[in-house]
């Protein structure tokens, strides 16, 4: 495995940082994985939260190869009491939590609100949203006695425009008013709360269609090259680091510029494959 160039070793020293879903495998990772090697790298001992052993093992060994600090903590977001027990394993091993990564997601499957499956709704929401306040509520008292700390939250641009995504639509734009309030309620314990919106990047998640709507994906955004979970990983970075000290409530697209823009304006970059 390769790091992105610009990696300041010490850029994060002195934090300690969870990320859900944080395991990975084989060379082409996703978002949590690359989180977690990123802030490593610069510095910031790491506390991989994962369902799977196996994948959360997988990322601790390429962060091991790599010199940084990780350990593995087994736990399923949808289950406080797994997320307390996490957060205590990590606060052991590393003295303090000062940084908390919301990452883990699914998409499913619950189809469209006229027919679709409740039970898998209620699944995604579970893990995407209520995961997402079960860590939260267990960080809070670790980050508190910390005397602050930053929650990145990763949602999705699907939270912010109707892309047929259904629950995990839903879910994601309850992380976004989640983050918010979080924000307003934790500000004067000098924890900030900022979501991360990711778009349409090349990753295990979002690498259907094949070729033709890889290079669609690619278009699709204004800078008209292809984004990669390396690059939500940068944007998690300066949120943990001391760097975005006066930013809390805030929503970041990592998405080249997709939703700011109209079809008919980038019309002329995706109604062929011309560049
Ligand atoms: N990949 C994309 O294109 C894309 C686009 C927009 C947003 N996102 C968001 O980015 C985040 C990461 O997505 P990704 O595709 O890179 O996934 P990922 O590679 O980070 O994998 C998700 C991880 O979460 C773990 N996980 C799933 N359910 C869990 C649970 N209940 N408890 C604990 N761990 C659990 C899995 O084992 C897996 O390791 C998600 O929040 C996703 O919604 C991804």
């Amino acid at each position: 495995m390769e790091l992105p160039p610009n990696v300041h070793a010490q850029r994060l020293a002195g934090k300690v940082a969870i990320v859900t879903g944080g395991g990975g495998e084989g060379e082409f990772l996703g978002l949590g994985a690359t989180t977690a090697i990123l802030l490593a790298a610069q510095g910031a001992k790491v506390g991989i939260l994962d369902h799977s052993k196996e994948r959360g093992d997988y990322t601790a060994g390429l962060i091991a190869g790599l010199g940084g600090e990780a350990t593995v903590h087994v736990a399923d977001v949808t289950d406080p009491a797994s997320c307390v027990a996490a957060v205590e394993r990590v606060v052991d091993a590393y003295g303090s939590l000062t940084t908390v990564v919301n990452n883990a997601a699914i998409v499913g499957n619950a189809g469209t609100i006229a027919d679709g499956d409740l039970a898998e709704w209620a699944k995604v929401i579970d893990v995407d949203l209520y995961g997402v306040l079960h860590v939260t509520r267990a960080a809070l008292p670790a980050l508190c006695r910390a005397g602050g700390g930053s929650i990145i939250n990763i949602s999705s641009i699907a939270g912010i425009r109707g892309m047929g995504a259904s629950a995990y639509a839903v879910a994601k734009g309850g992380v976004q008013a989640l983050t918010r309030d979080t924000a307003l309620a934790h500000g004067r314990d000098g924890i900030r709360v900022n979501t991360i919106l990711p778009g349409h990047i090349h990753s295990p998640m979002g690498s259907l269609g094949g070729e033709s709507v890889r290079d669609l994906r690619r278009r699709s955004g204004m800078l008209g090259t292809e984004g990669n979970p390396w690059d939500i990983a940068w944007a998690v970075s300066f949120f943990a680091s001391d760097e975005s000290r006066w930013i809390t409530a805030t929503e970041l697209a990592v998405d080249a510029g997709t939703t700011q823009t109209t079809p008919l304006s980038m019309h002329r970059y995706t109604a062929s494959t011309d560049d």
